[in-house]
């Protein structure tokens, strides 16, 4: 057979869903302590424990050498580990990749969305859960209201293909908000996405069940004063699109427990300690630190060893809203 008709490899589960998005950490810290995704006090991993840089770049070949179009670096938040646009840089030149993008909460981008963009990262998602000052820092503990909207700015001017905006929804805490935040991103001509909280993690700070809001809810919300139609968009993530007329905002939702689309799923999760997770809601997980020193950095290996893990990929996650948490996972180990 020539090279030529070689077949591109491609990783396949156990229900035919192919893998073709991978969510890769490079760091579970924060500065932030956002109060859906953390507890107050938090023990990080420490620093042996954690792949370098170029580890995290030989998991992120071996992935699109396996047909792999899409990485998304994530945290913890990814701007706080030194040498990301470096990353991205190697990441991006990867032939077969499609698109490099990255999640973040914005405190550092006014820093840094120039040099990512230079990189070559594509699209940059933001969370942004409140456009009041004194909420937000509730919210998310420490952060700056002013920071993270001086860092959107700061990623428009550096001119990334498309900005999301990410928000989180709790009902009596920023549900009042919903629409003055599709007017911020409307205006800017931004995307947003609505996320119905995952229960990730044990937190104390509220009750997951008594601040659940749904999308549809939200859809309502904003459908009464700007009226949405259904795209067919997707973005390779679970968000499903509406337009709104008059804007070229996409107003997105992410409802894992009012519309599952697990049946859908695409991607898979490496944390920064190197656990491959197949699902965001189980705990399946191949452990590919342990291959990458056994072998010495041996991407046969590596590669053998993320094939191998399909075989784990669950059908789906369950998760509910009341009693104990299933997963203990924070989502800053997690990747988001
Ligand atoms: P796009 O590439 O813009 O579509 O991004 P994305 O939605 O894939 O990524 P982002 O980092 O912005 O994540 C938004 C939310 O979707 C986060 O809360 C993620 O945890 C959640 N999410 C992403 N993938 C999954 C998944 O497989 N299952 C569940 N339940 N949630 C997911
Ligand atoms: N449920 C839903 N979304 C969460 N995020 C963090 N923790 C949770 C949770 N428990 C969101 C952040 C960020 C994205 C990566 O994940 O707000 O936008
Ligand atoms: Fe940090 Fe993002 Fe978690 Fe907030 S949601 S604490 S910004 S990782």
């Amino acid at each position: 057979m020539s090279a030529a008709s070689v077949p591109t490899p491609r990783l396949i589960d156990r229900f035919g869903r192919q893998v073709t998005y991978v969510r890769l950490s490079v760091t579970d810290r924060c500065d932030f302590r956002c109060i859906y995704c953390m507890a107050e006090e938090m023990t990080f991993l420490p620093r042996n424990e954690i792949l370098s840089l170029e580890e995290l770049a030989l998991i992120g070949r071996a992935f699109v050498e396996l047909g792999v179009s899409k990485i998304r670096l994530t945290g913890g938040e990814p701007l706080v580990r030194s040498n990301v646009a470096q990353l991205a840089r190697e990441l991006r030149a990867l032939p077969g990749l499609r698109e490099l993008t990255l999640t973040t909460n914005g405190s550092r981008l006014v820093q840094f969305a120039p040099q990512l963009r230079e990189a070559g990262l594509d699209r940059i998602n933001i969370s942004l859960d409140s456009l009041r000052p004194d909420r937000f820092r509730e919210i998310t503990r420490f952060g700056k209201l002013a920071e993270v909207l001086a860092g959107i700015e700061a990623a428009r001017t550096a001119g990334f293909k498309r900005i999301k905006l990410n928000a989180v929804i709790l009902r009596g805490r920023n549900d009042d908000e919903i629409l003055d935040l599709v007017r911020f991103a409307r205006d800017r001509e931004l995307d947003l996405s609505f996320i119905e909280e995952m229960p990730l993690g044990n937190i104390s700070e509220h009750d997951r069940a008594q601040s659940f809001c749904s999308s549809d809810s939200i859809r309502r919300i904003i459908s009464s004063l700007f009226p949405l139609t259904p795209s067919m968009e997707n973005s390779g993530g679970p968000a499903r699109y509406y337009r709104m007329s008059g804007s070229d905002s996409r107003i997105g939702f992410i409802s894992p427990h009012s519309h599952n689309f697990c049946h859908l799923c695409n991607r898979v999760r490496v944390t920064v300690d190197g656990r491959l997770l197949l699902c965001l809601g189980n705990e399946h997980s191949a452990d590919l630190r342990a291959v990458l020193r056994d072998s010495n950095g041996d991407i046969d290996a590596l590669k053998a060893a993320i094939v191998a893990a399909m075989g784990l990929k669950p059908e789906s996650h369950h998760f509910e809203l009341g009693g104990d948490t299933q997963i203990v996972r924070f989502m800053n180990m997690t990747g988001g």
